[in-house]
């Protein structure tokens, strides 16, 4: 929520912060600002409603000059989205300017106290309450800017990423983080921060990942200085960053979300990498290897998530009740975090996440370990707040993910997940050799089969194009292809603002049944596996009720095409796969329905890419 980018350097800092703001901008793109420091000393503050490009157009005839800067691209909390409410925000004395992702949770009362002390507040935002403090603590103790970031963060509660820059002080950039995440790139004589390595990579592979409540010190010609907020020296630890620039370019696709899903057959390869052995049809995940026994000793998982990961972890529980028969509980994280649950002494809490970075994953995945669960990971995002927190996980690898609506972190969630329930259902004796490497080998083949789906990309266009009328849709599924319905009901909604349900199939005729008439079009997945034929039973309701059918069938399937007014074919797999496969037609059904809107699909309204907020 929110992208907050910074430089110091020998450079003009202005482009780099414009170009990663727009990398930046699927974190949120309410409003964006910027604030230079130029050599003459001023401390200059530009930001206005709307889009990265809307500030680009408002500073063509402004003073852009310095070498020191701080940028923000904002997805609202606190304040609707106009220029007042924009980052950066100055201080009173519009000597510091500030920038922040995330939310101070007890800026009220900051805020009470500064107005007795005399501060005037200019936005609704919880971020100038913190540039004010940081201002009040640099008077009150005729302190450095260091020392009162320090001062004011300790007496801050929430979650923060900031950037700050002073008046006066063209060699400085102060930052800091506490449950948002905040990167510093570190260049030849120059120094970066941003939310993530996007607006990084271009000019450096080295970055540092600061960790919660450490303040960071960013002077000209200087090492950096990192101390936390007790102000203890800490050693910054150097990595280097394994990303490509065409990972983060939409390589002439119309939209990363399209891109995104074209990409995924090779997502898929990447995470199955050196973790499926093709020749000897065999699982390996080293992040597991050394956990077994508490897979043995558990007498249930939890696995916590949101969104399209929920979805993912839905299929989890059919995957891991299944294979290994360990029961399994699947909970959104918001719920979870709030609820008190029950943990078991040997809980193993699956937290899953793209972004690494979700608040209320985070929250329960906090609330789980104290609790005394075992936490595994399951995240995309290389050093994220997920990863760092598990005890043992496993990342995706499915590559930077832009647009908005999630699309090949869902398959690649899944496919982690596949690979370990295969993993631990081994050794647990619960899957016989021959369905374990009947399953496996499927698994090991399952990209080729995706491309397969994507070659009726056109097939899909034309079908789209005749549901953009649609104001509401149905989408059904069930067992494995349950969640799968949920999944693309999501997608659908998100990028095309058509209100759109999944349901288990079965669960049509309590209710939603009502909504059926000749306008309704109903999504049905219906692969052929075990509840083949009760779902055509369900086909044959909807069509009795002139609802108009989309059906994902098995190829060659005859029956259904009798009922359903299009079909789309996807190849033959084993069940516990299929989701792998189904949910492709849904993604470019959405995607295609979106565009023929002339909705905006990579930053569709409202949305963020990550939720680090509540
Ligand atoms: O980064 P995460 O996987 O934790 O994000 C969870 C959800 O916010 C995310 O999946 C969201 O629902 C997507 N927009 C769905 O496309």
């Amino acid at each position: 929520m929110c992208g907050i980018v910074g430089y110091l350097g020998d450079r003009q800092a202005f482009d780099i912060l414009i170009k990663g703001l727009h990398r930046l901008e699927y974190r949120g793109y309410d409003s964006a600002g910027v604030a230079l420091v130029n050599d003459d000393g001023n401390l200059n503050v530009y930001k206005t409603k709307g889009k990265v490009k809307n500030l680009e157009e408002y500073c063509k005839d402004k003073n852009i000059s310095g070498t020191v800067g701080i940028a923000h691209t904002r997805w609202a909390t606190h304040g609707e989205p106009n220029d007042k409410n924009a980052h950066p925000h100055y201080s009173q004395s519009k000597n510091l300017a500030i920038i922040h992702n995330g939310i101070i949770e007890n800026y009220l009362s900051l805020k009470t106290f500064l107005i007795n002390k005399g501060y005037e507040f200019k936005s609704e935002t919880d971020t100038e309450v913190v540039v004010q403090l940081i201002e009040y603590v640099m008077q009150e103790q005729k302190c450095d800017l260091y020392k009162a970031v320090h001062q004011a963060l300790s007496q801050v509660v929430g979650a923060y990423a900031i950037g700050v820059v002073e008046r006066n002080n063209p060699n400085l950039l102060i930052a800091a983080r506490k449950a948002s995440p905040l990167i510093v790139g570190v260049g030849e004589n120059e120094y970066f921060l941003a939310s993530d390595a996007s607006p990084i990579i271009e000019y450096t592979n080295k970055v540092i990942y600061l960790n919660d409540e450490e303040v960071v010190k960013i002077e000209r010609n200087q090492e950096i200085e990192i101390r936390n907020l007790k102000s203890v020296k800490l050693q910054p630890t150097i990595k280097e960053l394994s990303l490509n620039l065409d990972d983060i370019e939409k390589g002439g696709f119309d939209h990363f979300m399209l891109k995104e899903i074209f990409e995924q057959p090779k997502s898929l390869a990447l995470c199955m990498n050196g973790r499926l052995n093709k020749e000897l049809n065999e699982i390996k995940l080293s992040a597991i290897t050394d956990y077994y026994e508490k897979f043995e000793k558990c007498k249930r998982i939890v696995i916590t998530a949101c969104g399209t990961s929920w979805h993912a972890g839905l299929i989890g529980k059919y995957l891991f009740e299944s294979l290994c028969r360990i029961p399994v509980e699947v909970e959104v994280a918001s719920e979870f975090r709030y609820r008190n649950p029950v943990i078991l002494p040997d809980d193993i809490l699956i937290a899953i996440s793209q972004s690494g970075e979700t608040a209320d994953t985070l929250a329960a995945m906090e609330l789980a370990k104290k609790q005394g669960a075992f936490v595994f990971g399951i995240c995309n995002v290389v050093g994220s707040s997920v990863a760092r927190m598990t005890d043992t996980g496993v990342y995706t690898h499915a590559g930077p993910e832009i647009g908005v609506a999630s699309t090949k972190a869902f398959t690649t969630q899944v496919a982690v997940l596949v690979m370990t329930a295969l993993a631990v259902a081994k050794k647990l004796n619960t899957i016989t050799e021959e369905d374990y490497h009947r399953i496996v080998k499927e698994l090991s083949v399952i990209e080729t089969k995706i491309e397969e789906i994507l070659k009726q990309v056109d097939t899909i266009k034309d079908i789209s194009k005749i549901f953009t009328y649609a104001k509401n849709f149905i989408y059904l599924g069930r067992g494995f292809n349950y969640p799968v319905a949920m999944e693309g009901a999501l997608k659908l909604k998100e990028i095309s603002y058509i209100h759109a349900e999944g349901y288990p199939a079965a669960e049509m005729k309590h209710g939603p049944i009502a909504l059926i008439d000749e306008e309704m079009p109903i999504v049905v997945v219906a692969p052929h596996y075990a509840m083949y034929q009760k779902i055509l039973s369900n086909v044959q309701e909807v069509k009795a009720r002139k609802g108009r059918i989309i059906a994902i069938v098995s190829q060659g399937d005859e029956d259904i095409k009798k009922n359903a007014d299009y079909t789309i074919e996807i190849p033959s797999t084993e069940e516990c796969l299929s989701p792998l496969l189904t949910v492709i037609p849904l993604q470019l059904l959405s995607y295609y329905i979106a565009v023929a809107k002339g909705r905006d699909v990579d930053q569709p309204r409202n949305l963020a890419k990550s939720v680090t907020v509540e």
